[in-house]
């Protein structure tokens, strides 16, 4: 994988399957973990519990939009963001045409087309999608009651820098949820530039301690959460990762 495969075809297809999949596409025959299905839509509830503010919340790395519509069933303003222009063209046309034909593979270069559709009850008309880099953000956005950002951490540049200023685009006592399974890739992060995964002085290094430490002081750590997940691959292989969720809260 590279950075460039966020913008082909294939990325759109997976994502789309990824977010607005029905659980039987990932279960061959019933068969398979469940408590890993609806990740996008778990993402868009973990404001649930902590967050006291509902007017604006921000989706940074939103691919195809499946994490902002469930968020926009709660708040009044989303905004998603993501740096490849063809995965928010996707979520662009979710939110303008409801459903979508995705194809989906069977087994080699077999595939078969199913239907997608957005939950009737999330609200397309409160959310924005725009093309954005989060190493970059303007500051005109404004500030969040809430911001996800969801297995995007791993696939920056420099994930450091991004969340050493994220607070300037947090509200006093807003929420920031990140999820990541910490997969470090050089074809992403520079190895010298990886938050966790690696040894210093004999040490390992492991990502939850270097987000304390960046975030320690803007944030309080809330709460830390498992948060499993399955890619489709074909119909008989599914990636199983398990994200940590790591809830903060906005104190200074
Ligand atoms: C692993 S995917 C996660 C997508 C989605 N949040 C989810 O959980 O399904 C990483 C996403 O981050 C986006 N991304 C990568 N670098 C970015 C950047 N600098 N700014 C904004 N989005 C970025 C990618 O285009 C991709 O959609």
């Amino acid at each position: 994988m590279s950075a460039n495969f966020y913008e082909s075809n294939k990325a759109v297809s997976e994502y789309l399957l990824f977010h607005y999949g029905d659980d039987e596409t990932f279960l061959l025959n019933g068969i398979g973990p469940r408590e890993a299905l609806g990740f996008a839509r778990r993402c868009g509830r973990l404001w649930e519990g902590v967050c006291d503010n509902f007017a604006r919340a921000l989706d940074l790395g939103c691919a195809v939009g499946g994490s902002s519509f469930e968020l926009s069933k709660q708040f009044k303003e989303v905004i998603g963001i993501d740096f490849a222009q063809a995965l928010i063209d996707g979520a662009i046309r979710m939110q303008e045409e409801k459903s979508a034909t995705i194809p989906v593979a069977e087994e080699g270069e077999v595939t078969r087309d199913i239907e997608i559709a957005l939950d009737s009850v999330a609200r397309p008309e409160r959310v924005g999608f725009r093309q954005g880099d989060a190493m970059n953000l303007p500051s005109e956005l404004g500030q969040f009651d809430f911001m996800l950002m969801a297995n995007l951490i791993d696939r920056l540049p420099n994930p450091r820098t991004c969340l050493e200023g994220i607070h300037n685009w947090i509200a006093p006592d807003g929420i920031l949820a990140i999820t990541s399974p910490y997969t470090w890739l050089e074809e992403f992060t520079p190895k010298a530039l990886w938050l966790g995964g690696y040894y210093e002085n004999g040490q390992p290094v492991r990502a939850l301690d270097s987000l304390k430490e960046i975030l320690q002081n803007h944030f309080a750590l809330l709460d830390t959460r498992d948060m499993p997940f399955l890619i489709r691959e074909h119909a008989r292989k599914n990636q199983y990762s398990i994200a940590q969720a790591t809830i903060w809260k906005r104190v200074n």
